[in-house]
């Protein structure tokens, strides 16, 4: 049994990884709730208890052994240091320490063999790149991989809790009449589409493109692999979306890469267009799987691929990747 420590355990990552921590039975012997000061001594349910939310400090980490982050990068740059020196494996869900050579960035169904490397933090995925890798390895495995263009369909939850209030309230005022003013986006989310997720860069690209781009290239360790990625944010409440051209080393039929997919550790096919069945952000949501579908060849290339993928942003993209890494740790002896 290992004392786990929740950082950001109120926020939309960390409400779900104590529901994934409770599905999947992690052998939890003390849970330890940290937020920030706003909300120290509110109550959080584990396993049918009732847990106060303590304050996050350089002396949150005594006693634990894994540390999962989900408060954000500046958050977890002050505090995972802390933790590690008092003898807990980090797991952070920020963009601080993925790019950080030391630092393992992983997807286990993709490189769970890089945790073995750790030296006390373990970097988990942005959430657009975590299920595209799922979606690759595959076919980079069968037929290598030349080039992958994707464009996103991101929910607002990947933004929060905040950004999830504010698209209901402005669908709510939409139709009333009477729209609140955006906060958390520079645009109406609702009854719209923004194509900017993060800050732009000198290249036009934003942050958040260019994480999708580092962290699918560290992950299948193909630094020269050529990404692109154009990301959306959609008046979705939970799950990504993607479409996703892949061109290939070997030429690969749409059926020899649906039968792959099928066999993929993470991956539920729903390719049966004629009936209507393809990948839904909706159905994604609350499923741990990466949902797959509207695979067939690219009519403009030889070597072309395209698919379709749903998943839930707050599961596979964050809390339970997460919590497979702590899993891992566990069961092959990394701690
Ligand atoms: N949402 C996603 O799909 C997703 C996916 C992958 C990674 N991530 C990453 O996960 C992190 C959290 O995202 P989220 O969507 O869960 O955000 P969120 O819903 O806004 O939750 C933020 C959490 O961080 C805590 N926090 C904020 N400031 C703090 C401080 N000064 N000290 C201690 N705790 C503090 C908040 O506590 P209070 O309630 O006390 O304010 C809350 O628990 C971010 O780094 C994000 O990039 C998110």
């Amino acid at each position: 049994m290992f004392n786990v420590a929740v950082v950001g355990a109120t926020g939309a990552v960390g409400s779900t990884m104590l529901r994934v921590l409770e599905e999947r039975g992690f052998p939890v012997s003390e849970l330890r709730p940290l937020a920030s000061a706003r909300s120290a001594g509110k109550s959080i349910e584990f396993l049918g208890k009732d847990f106060a939310v303590r304050e996050l400090s350089n002396t949150s980490f005594e006693g634990i052994d894994i540390a999962l982050f989900s408060a954000g990068g500046p958050r977890s740059r002050s505090f995972a240091p802390a933790a590690v020196e008092a003898g807990a494996v980090v797991i952070d869900n920020s963009s601080a320490y993925r790019m950080d050579p030391d630092v393992p960035l992983v997807v286990p169904e993709v490189n769970e063999d890089a945790i073995r490397e750790h030296q006390g933090i373990i970097a988990n995925p942005n959430c657009v790149a975590a299920p595209l890798v799922v979606a690759l390895k595959p076919i980079a495995d069968a037929v290598g991989l030349e080039r992958v263009v994707l464009s996103s369909y991101q929910a607002v939850s990947g933004t929060g809790v905040a950004a999830v209030e504010e698209l209901r309230a402005q669908a709510a005022g939409y139709l009333a009449g009477d729209e609140p003013a955006p906060q958390v986006y520079p645009h109406p989310i609702a009854f719209n589409v923004l194509p900017h997720i993060d800050v732009f860069d000198e290249t036009g690209y934003t942050g958040e493109e260019r994480k999708v781009i580092a962290e699918t290239q560290k992950m299948l360790g193909m630094p020269d692999l050529r990404v692109s990625a154009t990301c959306v944010r959609v008046p979705v409440l939970n799950s990504h979306s993607a479409s996703v051209h892949i061109e290939t080393t070997e030429p690969i039929t749409a059926e020899r890469a649906r039968t792959l997919l099928m066999a993929a550790p993470g991956v539920a096919l729903r390719d049966e267009p004629s009936a209507n069945v393809y990948p839904l952000p909706r159905d994604a949501t609350g499923v741990d799987e990466v949902l797959i579908g509207r695979i067939r060849n690219d009519l403009s290339h030889p070597n072309g691929l395209v698919l379709w993928y749903s998943s839930d942003n707050l599961r596979k993209g964050a809390a339970t990747n997460a919590v497979q890494i702590a899993e891992s740790l566990v069961t092959k002896g990394w701690l």
